[in-house]
């Protein structure tokens, strides 16, 4: 691993042992993946209000979100920063921005899950590579057992006939360049904690799915 010299890690003074011991559960990353329009944000968001009916506590990135203020885009970030700034941090939908938003929220998903909080992510996160680094991240910073891939998997069809933004529509017209499933591809994970086929069951049945497994795998009681 590379090291910064001038720039030293601290130890916190609560340990993450103290916080999992105040919160009564453990942190972990649950990292959704899957098309546009599969169903992350609609099961993640489920799985955030059992957890919160269960006393657990959790925070969720959702990807739409997140492009709003932390991840913004080049466009939003252009009013009141200016073209320059916005071009230099603003993240778009290239291989590189992507990767660039995956790696932040990996840093983010990291502090949060360190600090004993269930952490639900919602990304496409098209690339495996990408996907992996957060992984081997969050892997190496706590327990091994601490990234929980979930797979939302439905077919493009069944996404682009749901098209819930309209964007299939118009990424098919090519009004949108680069659109994952479209003209960008998709990695579906090879090996994920859990494979939901987000087209045969209900959100809701999904979301009970995870909660299981987060009870089974002792993250939380059940
Ligand atoms: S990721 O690929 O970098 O993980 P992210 O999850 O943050 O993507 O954002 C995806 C959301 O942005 C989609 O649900 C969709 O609403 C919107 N979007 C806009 N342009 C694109 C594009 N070119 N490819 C995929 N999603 C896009």
């Amino acid at each position: 691993m590379v090291e910064e010299p001038n720039i030293v890690w601290h130890a916190p003074s609560i340990t993450r042992a103290q916080r999992e011991m105040l919160n009564g559960h453990h942190g972990c990353v649950i990292w959704f993946t899957g098309l546009s329009g599969c169903g992350k944000s609609t099961v993640a968001n489920l799985v955030d209000n059992k957890l919160h009916g269960l006393g657990v506590h959790a925070v969720l990135l959702d990807g739409d979100n997140v492009r709003h203020g932390l991840n913004a885009t080049p466009q939003l970030l252009s009013d009141g920063h200016g073209p320059e700034f916005a071009e230099r941090f603003g993240l778009g939908f290239s291989a590189q921005d992507r990767e660039e938003n995956i790696r932040r929220i990996g840093a983010v998903a990291e502090l949060f899950a360190t600090d004993g909080i269930v952490t639900l992510t919602a990304f496409v996160s098209p690339y495996r590579r990408d996907r992996q680094a957060v992984r081997d991240r969050i892997e190496s910073a706590g327990r091994t057992d601490d990234f929980i891939e979930v797979f939302v998997d439905a077919p493009l069809n069944v996404c682009e006939a749901r098209d819930p933004k309209g964007l299939y529509k118009q990424a098919r017209a090519g009004k949108i360049k680069g659109f994952t499933g479209i003209d960008d591809p998709y990695e579906p994970p090879k090996n994920p904690e859990l494979h939901l086929d987000a087209a045969g069951q209900t959100p809701d049945e999904l979301a009970e799915v995870v909660v299981a497994y987060l009870v089974a795998h002792e993250k939380i009681r059940g």
